[in-house]
């Protein structure tokens, strides 16, 4: 693939001072994007590298409408050694075409958006901050560009790649959050989108969030949408819960997206002997586990949330308090073991990491 490159003039490509920026997630943006079309006749086409811009739209395009789009989020880090690395690519990039095939979007070649992605952190690589616990957010997103009000798939589309320098997801950094259980919505049903990562999931959670937010809530725990009665993910992450002797997460049932941070803690888990599984987590099972003591901890996986520690959680309006709201020893570890990876300070004995220079 050839990357048609239309820079901005050097003085304006400086990247912030981080150790004295603040980085409230998804804020701020790298000099560059990349983007590249589809149409029916040329596939996807013309890939090029512009300053970061406004975009034009037709005001019919579908994705305006009918949310026809699906998008990613992963890092690159500066490692200990001056080394910039991608975490698990191929695993985003598999999961923008699953979730593509599932929006009815044209799927994109997998060497095509790596190269892409390389491309773009390397040519903004200056923009990666260069402290634990930062990172270059990279937000590729595809979505339907026709401007037609009829409701099918859109024979048209854009491919874009954006770069965020970000510090922690939660404004309680990477402190233990509170979560609250809603029972009045549900996010993703069985047969639906929920295990893809497209915008209208994102857009059917704003509501519940609201309501969490306004009883002092960081964010929402999901409940399946058929008995309400079973855990699924958390708003921005998936959950874990640290029975006595037993990790937990739920069992991607197909309402729930399958993350790659999720699929690390497992691994991680296995390699240091601690029993994991995946499973049906009754709302029931947890509350007993805080009340009687055998819920030691939880917390949540993602890209942008990392590893969150989850302090308390509301349930029936009753907030039940884990592990005094403090982070427990085993999140600690988890957090500390991969962020240790994709920083290149631990053994990545997976080969979870790309080294991109
Ligand atoms: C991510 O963790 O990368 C996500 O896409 C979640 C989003 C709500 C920031």
């Amino acid at each position: 693939m050839e990357i048609e490159l239309n820079l901005v003039p050097e003085e304006k490509r400086k990247a912030p001072d981080f150790e004295n920026t603040k980085l409230p997630f998804g804020t701020i943006f790298t000099p560059h994007m990349f983007l590249m079309d589809y149409t029916i006749d040329e596939g996807w086409h013309s890939p090029r590298i512009v300053p970061f811009s406004e975009i034009n739209l037709h005001p019919a395009a579908i994705v305006l409408h009918y949310s026809q789009t699906v998008f990613e989020g992963m890092k690159a880090y500066y490692g200990v050694d001056g080394k910039v690395r991608l975490f698990r690519p191929w695993d985003h990039i598999n999961r923008l075409n699953r979730s593509a095939d599932r929006l009815c979007i044209p799927k994109l070649n997998p060497d095509d958006v790596f190269e892409a992605i390389k491309t773009l952190v390397l040519l903004d690589k200056d923009w990666i901050p260069r402290k634990k616990g930062a990172a270059l957010y990279i937000r590729p997103i595809i979505f339907a560009t026709e401007g037609t009000l009829g409701l099918k798939p859109s024979k048209t589309y854009t491919f874009m790649i954006i770069l965020a320098p970000v510090g922690a997801y939660y404004a309680e950094g990477f402190n233990p959050v509170k979560i609250y259980v809603t029972e009045e919505y549900i996010r993703a049903c069985p047969g639906g989108t929920g295990d893809v990562k497209t915008g209208g999931n994102y857009a059917a959670s704003l509501k519940a969030q609201q309501v969490a937010c306004k009883k002092g809530y960081s964010q929402v725990l999901w409940l399946d949408a058929k008995e309400k009665k079973y855990v699924e993910e958390v708003g921005s992450m998936n959950i874990f819960f640290y029975f006595e002797n037993e990790l937990a997460t739920p069992e991607l049932t197909g309402s729930i997206l399958p993350g790659v941070t999720r699929d690390s803690v497992l691994h991680l888990a296995k390699k240091l002997g601690i029993p994991a599984k995946e499973r049906k987590i009754s709302i029931e099972e947890v509350i007993e586990g805080i009340e009687t003591g055998r819920l030691k901890e939880s917390f949540g996986t993602g890209t942008a949330a990392v590893i969150t520690p989850v302090g308390e959680i509301c349930y029936k309006e009753k907030p039940y308090v884990i592990n005094n709201g403090q982070t427990g020893e085993l999140t600690k570890k988890f957090f500390d073991l991969i962020t240790g990876i994709q920083y290149g300070e631990k053994e990545d004995e997976f080969g979870w990491t790309v080294v991109l220079e």
